[in-house]
């Protein structure tokens, strides 16, 4: 897609931070004075990451993704005419940062009822991510595709892990039984040297693979192949998604918050995680948007929810990212946001422009509280009832804040992911520790492994089969 300037500041992503001030919120809000306590962090923060952008070594080679692929994206967009020819069925088989980034792209710029539209309406095969064991979701996924048409992304940047490559074992094992040709049902995402899919691709004869960058970890991958190809099979334009992001990175370059939409939300949040706001409530009013804050909630907690700082001082810090949806959840969760402990801060995500308006008809001419939404239209509806759920929170003294998307269009989910990685980059450096890892993720890992008898791991074994429920606690 070719973007004019003008039509690019149009579909500028924005931050509106007004119902966080006092100004507006009262004395539950913050004051210019209180957020400019923490701008020499903040500025630090941007210092830190405008410094070590692209080393691989502190996992930071994410921050480039928007600029060096080129020759990858030409290949990936080969690869996925590929298999739009010659697939049914494209499945993700991959967890967390593998799996987050392909559903929620899917979900944002898909029709929302992809798979059951017919195949002359969609651009590729059905799309389905599975990033789970659960067996009944396997066996059910089984009955809905024939693997002889499927083609199976494998994603795992260790492919060590137990679910990823259980989900291997079993397809794998399906395609040889069927007749078929293991390598020509698999695409394998991964390490470039290491790993065990790097293995299996030897074995089969050179699997069609494409690589997880060295600097790039899970949760920061959607812009790398992790996310390109199956955005790319899904006929997503994945030129203008990685457009978006640069732009949304130079909009950022600047050290000043109130320029800088990443730093703004970073900052923001900061201050709200030092006020005691534990709880981050992301809330889009988009069906599209709905899966952005299960992407956000890995990227987030995985990031910041830490026990140590850089320095190795004891901090367990991090917020608990909540998901929700407008207007849905004004039905379930609102009640709680509003008048329950003042302990969360909401991000609202609102778009300027559906893209379908969808006009309610007149009628019950006799039911006023009903024949009043005649003549509307039910983007009217949704976007009145997110300006009113930002209106009565702000009176209940609730902090909220806005990201605005023009629309909801390839430009502007790349500058919205673009902006939430740098806000958490932000917020690790703010919050002084390790953005980039996950010992916490590791250590259920390494148990997963000792309980089902990996070699190396019967100490952990002995002392996981010693840890019985106590029949004393169990009621
Ligand atoms: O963000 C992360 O690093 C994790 O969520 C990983 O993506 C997840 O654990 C899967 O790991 P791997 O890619 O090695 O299979």
């Amino acid at each position: 897609m070719k973007l004019s300037e003008e039509r690019r500041k149009a579909l500028r992503v924005t931050v509106d931070y007004t119902n966080v001030t006092d100004k507006y919120l009262g004395a539950k809000g913050y004051s210019e004075g209180r957020i400019n306590k923490y701008k020499s962090i903040a500025r630090a923060a941007h210092a830190y990451v405008a410094e070590n952008r692209g080393k691989d070594e502190l996992f930071m080679g994410w921050t480039e993704l928007p600029y060096n692929q080129d020759e990858i994206v030409a290949d990936i967009l080969n690869t996925a005419k590929f298999v739009r020819k010659t697939f049914d069925n494209f499945v993700v088989l991959g967890i967390g940062g593998s799996a987050l980034g392909p559903t929620m792209a899917f979900n944002a710029l898909c029709h929302l009822h992809y798979n059951d539209l017919p195949k002359s309406k969609r651009k590729g095969p059905r799309f389905y991510v599975e990033d789970n064991v659960d067996p009944v979701r396997m066996k059910e996924l089984l009955d809905v595709i024939d693997v002889k048409k499927t083609c199976f992304n494998v994603i795992s940047k260790s492919g060590a892990t137990s679910e990823t490559m259980t989900q291997y074992l079993i397809i794998a094992d399906l395609l040889k039984k069927a007749g078929e040709n293991v390598k020509d049902h698999v695409i394998f995402t991964t390490d470039a040297a290491k790993g065990n899919l790097v293995k299996i691709s030897e074995e089969l004869g050179g699997v069609k693979s494409y690589v997880l960058p060295d600097g790039v970890g899970g949760r920061f991958s959607e812009l790398c192949p992790v996310g390109l190809l199956p955005a790319a099979v899904l006929g997503i334009d994945i030129k203008t998604l990685l457009k978006g992001a640069a732009y949304m990175d130079k909009l950022c370059k600047v050290s000043d918050y109130k320029k800088n939409p990443a730093l703004c939300c970073a900052l923001i949040q900061f201050v709200a995680m030092r006020d005691g706001k534990n709880i981050g409530v992301m809330m889009p009013y988009s069906d599209n948007l709905r899966y952005v804050s299960d992407w956000y909630a890995q990227l987030w907690a995985e990031s910041l929810g830490k026990n140590l700082t850089l320095r190795g001082e004891e901090c367990n810090v991090g917020q608990t990212p909540v998901k929700a949806l407008g207007v849905t959840d004004q039905h379930s969760q609102v009640q709680l946001y509003t008048e329950g402990p003042y302990d969360k801060i909401v991000t609202f995500l609102s778009v300027g422009s559906y893209k379908e308006k969808f006009p309610i008809p007149h009628g019950c001419e006799n039911i006023p509280d009903v024949s009043f939404l005649g003549g509307h239209t039910m983007e009217e509806l949704i976007q009145a009832e997110n300006k009113a759920t930002a209106y009565a929170l702000t009176k209940a003294g609730r902090l909220n804040y806005t990201i605005n998307l023009p629309e909801v269009n390839e430009f502007t989910l790349g500058q919205l992911l673009f902006l939430f990685e740098l806000q958490t980059a932000y917020a690790g450096a703010m919050l002084n520790v390790n953005t980039y890892n996950q010992p916490g993720v590791e250590a259920g890992k390494k148990a997963t492994f000792a309980l089902l008898g990996k070699p190396g791991y019967a100490e952990q074994k002995k002392e996981l089969d010693g840890a019985a429920s106590d029949y004393e606690y169990i009621v």
